[in-house]
């Protein structure tokens, strides 16, 4: 067999998605997203809630994916899942399942790091990014800015020390009335506004992140602001959410401009669900004329939690031979 003729089935459960995608050659044939709206009504994430539904969605998800790309399970040349960073529960139900097949079928595991895979969805479509560049991996769990050197060779620079980027989003949108996910509500809200209330932005040491201050700052004065005038959320709506996109995405920016003059590197790629942000990817175009910076934002498909990211970072993985033992266990945190 050609090594580099693979045909990899790759299955991701690491959070509120269940997913499975087929890779053939590099190529993503087919890549089926399960998202569980169930949460919306609990306004977050319930990790019990998400692995049952994992349980009840990942043979449906898996079958579909097969189907799409036309293939059989048979066919298959090894096996690649998430092993972590995630919730414990969700992240059980995909490797457990990913583990049997593989076992059944005697082909490779290849047991995947999540933001190692975020970072390599820039390389499932072109343009493609040149190594070493560096990746801003933004989403509902995550804010991470990594430097890759190799498509297995990552280095974390900088990550969240509180909230997600994501998590900003969505918590700042609870305070005024939206509801879970408020990311794109904000967003949508924010291109009819100005940035008008100046939030603060933290100044911190260093190419990490925090926003719980920033959570802090809007609401007191939204507190303030509704004592004076009990309408104040609803006559100036789109302008507070003008101000809070605003207020994260230069929190995002500035550490991302920090790590580029510091490494000296201008490739520039951006990751998951909040690299969907308008703001944030005006923001980063504006940039990167300013200082020559090469952007790279995957598809939309592949920016949110997605198996299209495990099938290539399993297929880098193949390549080198590097599989897993069946004694995987999935991990809650980190990148190794
Ligand atoms: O990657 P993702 O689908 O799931 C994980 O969190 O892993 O990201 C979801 C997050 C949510 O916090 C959501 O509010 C945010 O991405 N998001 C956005 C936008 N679209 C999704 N935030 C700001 N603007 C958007 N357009
Ligand atoms: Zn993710």
């Amino acid at each position: 067999m050609n090594i580099s003729s693979a045909r990899l089935l790759a299955i991701e459960s690491s959070c509120d998605d269940t997913s499975a995608a087929v890779l053939q050659d590099g190529l993503i044939l087919s890549n089926i997203v399960s998202s569980q709206a169930i949460h919306a009504k609990y306004g977050g994430i319930v990790p019990e809630v998400a692995s049952r539904m994992h349980q009840e969605n990942i043979t449906l998800v898996v079958d579909a994916a097969l189907l799409k790309a036309g293939v059989e399970l048979s066919s298959m040349d090894a096996i690649a899942c998430t092993a972590g960073p995630g919730l414990l529960g969700s992240l059980t139900v995909g490797i457990s399942f990913a583990k049997a097949l593989a076992l059944s079928l005697d082909i490779p595991f290849i047991s995947i790091n999540h933001m190692k895979a975020h970072v390599l969805s820039h390389f499932i479509d072109d343009p493609k990014p040149a190594f070493p560049f560096l990746c801003l991996t933004v989403s509902g769990g995550h804010t991470q800015i990594v430097l890759a050197r190799d498509y297995n060779e990552m280095e974390v620079l900088g990550q969240t020390r509180d909230d997600a980027a994501g998590e900003a989003f969505d918590k700042s949108g609870k305070i005024i009335g939206l509801s879970y996910p408020a990311g794109p509500e904000i967003d949508r809200l924010a291109s009819l506004g100005n940035p008008v209330y100046p939030f603060p932005i933290p100044q911190i040491d260093g190419l990490d992140f925090s926003f719980s201050g920033l959570k802090t700052a809007i609401m007191y004065f939204i507190r303030d602001e509704v004592k004076k005038n009990p309408d104040f959320i609803t006559q100036h709506l789109n302008d507070i959410c003008a101000s809070i996109q605003h207020a994260i995405v230069e929190i995002l920016a500035r550490k991302i401009l920090t790590a580029s003059k510091h490494y000296g590197i201008n490739e520039i790629g951006i990751a998951g669900g909040v690299a969907a942000n308008s703001g944030l990817r005006k923001r980063f175009t504006e940039l990167g004329k300013e200082h020559k910076w090469n952007l790279y934002f995957p598809a939309m498909q592949y920016c949110t939690d997605n198996a299209g990211m495990i099938a290539i970072a399993g297929y880098y993985q193949y390549l080198e031979g590097n599989f897993s033992s069946l004694d995987t266990a999935p991990f809650v945190r980190g990148m190794d």
